[in-house]
């Protein structure tokens, strides 16, 4: 048998940063999902175990595979049972190899482990030697399964000589609501609420992939949204409540999108919240890959975009990682501090869901960084901060990221600003002392120009941003 399991590759994009492009591309569009379609199916047959037969093993009508066939016993729940393994969890397509001599369809429950997933009814095929395959499609876990026939009438099954089996497609067909399988979260959301799942920090985002001409999107109260399907240029929606329709018209087959929310922050009180998808009649979501690689930047409104219109999506942290075929997230907030000094101090509130979090409710195992960035130290001076409380207040943050993120690439970036500079690189050097030697130092000597690379003297305009990404990509990607 050979095994076939997603490839996952994801277009990196370098071409398009280096070209210095504004464009954004969305990891959905460059996933491949190889292999799959064109895996051989597997024969398993009904005489070999783990196979059972509520009946017994004969070989008296030709035209069979292996040795025999399963003639389970004419009654109601005289069930075949196969064992079946499968390379990855998915729609799985289960050719049914039978001969039913009567011209009375014998009817089946087909239960997987246990649950009945569907039904199937096996017609009459003229003669017991007569052998035909009946396709059916059920979900599957990873590894092994359980097929069981069960007849529901009290004809029983008909003749059972093997089942082919073969994984054809990613995840069973999901509703697109929020608890969807399908759906691929990005950054933190609180999904206590069933109907509403929230975005904690800036730019959360989710892909799907689905089927159907249409596709649109369950709102609660208003919101700025931006979308991209099938990675053409992320667009904006602003303003939109309750179901909003993204796009009508699509051609057949699937299709990806992704959708995130303007951050809640300062004045903009939107609800950025994802009520599900809305599919086409008919229609499903299918499942969409996630990258391996998932990069975590915490810092301020520099790290949010802010305050460009079209962040987060033109801010270094998106461009960055996308730019690395990786996942990624923001935990950032507008004016944040590394120390809690009457500000948000984000050694401590980078463990929180979001800024509005009372405690540090954050449950890391949700998902795991392969690389942290941290970009603090902007705000701190107007707090008062001392560059000795600084210095041991980085320490504490690259210890409590190690030990959120233990496989993590931790880099600290000096800030543009040149504050701090000198106790961020002296808390690195601490952290290697002290064993963690996937800590480091970020120079960022140069890579700002304020008078045209910001708007203010300190926020990055877009092109800024595409600077800082252009240098900070390839350092990551040494790494990860
Ligand atoms: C006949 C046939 C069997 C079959 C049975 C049935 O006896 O020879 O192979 O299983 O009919 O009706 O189930
Ligand atoms: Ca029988």
């Amino acid at each position: 048998m050979r095994l076939y399991r997603y490839q996952l590759r994801f277009w990196r994009g370098r071409a398009l940063l280096a070209a210095g492009g504004v464009s954004v591309l969305v990891a959905g569009a460059g996933i491949v999902l190889a292999g799959v379609a064109s895996a051989a199916a597997t024969r398993y047959e009904a005489e070999s175990a783990p196979a059972t037969c509520d009946g017994v093993i004969e070989s008296n009508h030709a035209g069979y595979s292996g040795s025999g066939f399963c003639n389970a016993n004419n009654a109601v729940g005289a069930a075949a049972q196969f064992t079946v393994t499968a390379s990855v969890a998915g729609a799985a397509t289960l050719g049914v190899r039978f001969a039913n001599g009567t011209t009375t369809a014998r009817p089946a429950d087909v239960l997987v482990n246990g649950s009945r997933v569907t039904g199937a009814s096996f017609a009459g095929t003229g003669a017991w030697t007569t052998w035909t395959t009946l396709a059916l499609t059920v979900p599957v876990n990873a590894g092994g399964n359980t097929i069981r026939l069960s007849p529901i009438t009290a004809n029983g099954l008909p003749n059972v000589d093997a089942v082919d089996f073969e994984v054809t497609g990613g995840s069973v067909g999901g509703d697109g609501r929020p608890s969807d399988a399908n759906i691929q979260y990005y950054g933190r959301w609180n999904k206590s609420d069933s109907s509403y799942y929230a975005m904690g920090w800036a730019g959360g985002y989710l892909d799907a992939r689905f089927t159907g001409n249409s596709i649109g999107v369950r709102q609660r109260n208003t919101i700025d949204l931006y979308y991209s399907i099938d990675g053409a240029p992320i667009q904006w929606r602003r303003n939109v409540s309750g179901n909003v329709t993204l796009a009508s018209g699509l051609s057949g087959g699937t299709h990806t999108i992704r959708i995130g929310y303007r951050e809640r922050a300062g004045s903009y009180t939107g609800d950025p919240v994802f009520g599900g998808l809305i599919l086409a009649s008919g229609a499903q979501t299918a499942a969409i890959g996630r990258p391996s690689n998932l990069v975590e930047f915490i810092g301020d409104s520099i790290t949010v975009g802010q305050p460009n219109a079209n962040r987060p999506f033109t801010a270094y942290p998106w461009l960055t990682a996308e730019g690395l075929g990786a996942a990624h997230t923001q935990v950032a907030q507008g004016g944040a501090c590394l120390v809690s000094q009457d500000c948000y101090g984000m050694m401590d509130w980078f463990r929180r869901s979001s800024a509005s979090a009372t405690y540090d409710d954050w449950n890391f195992s949700t998902y795991q960084a392969t690389a942290v960035v941290i970009n603090l130290g902007t705000n701190d001076i107007g707090h008062g901060v001392s560059t000795t409380q600084f210095q041991q207040g980085y320490i504490t943050m690259l210890q409590r990221v190690r030990q959120a993120y233990p496989n993590a690439e931790i880099f600290a970036m000096g800030v543009f600003r040149n504050r701090y500079v000198t106790e961020t690189r002296n808390a690195v050097a601490a952290r290697n002392a002290a064993g963690d030697s996937r800590v480091r130092f970020v120079d960022t000597a140069g890579w700002v120009d304020p008078a045209t690379d910001t708007s203010d003297n300190v926020h990055p305009t877009e092109a800024g941003h595409v600077k800082i990404a252009q240098r900070l990509r390839p350092i990551i990607d040494q790494y990860i």
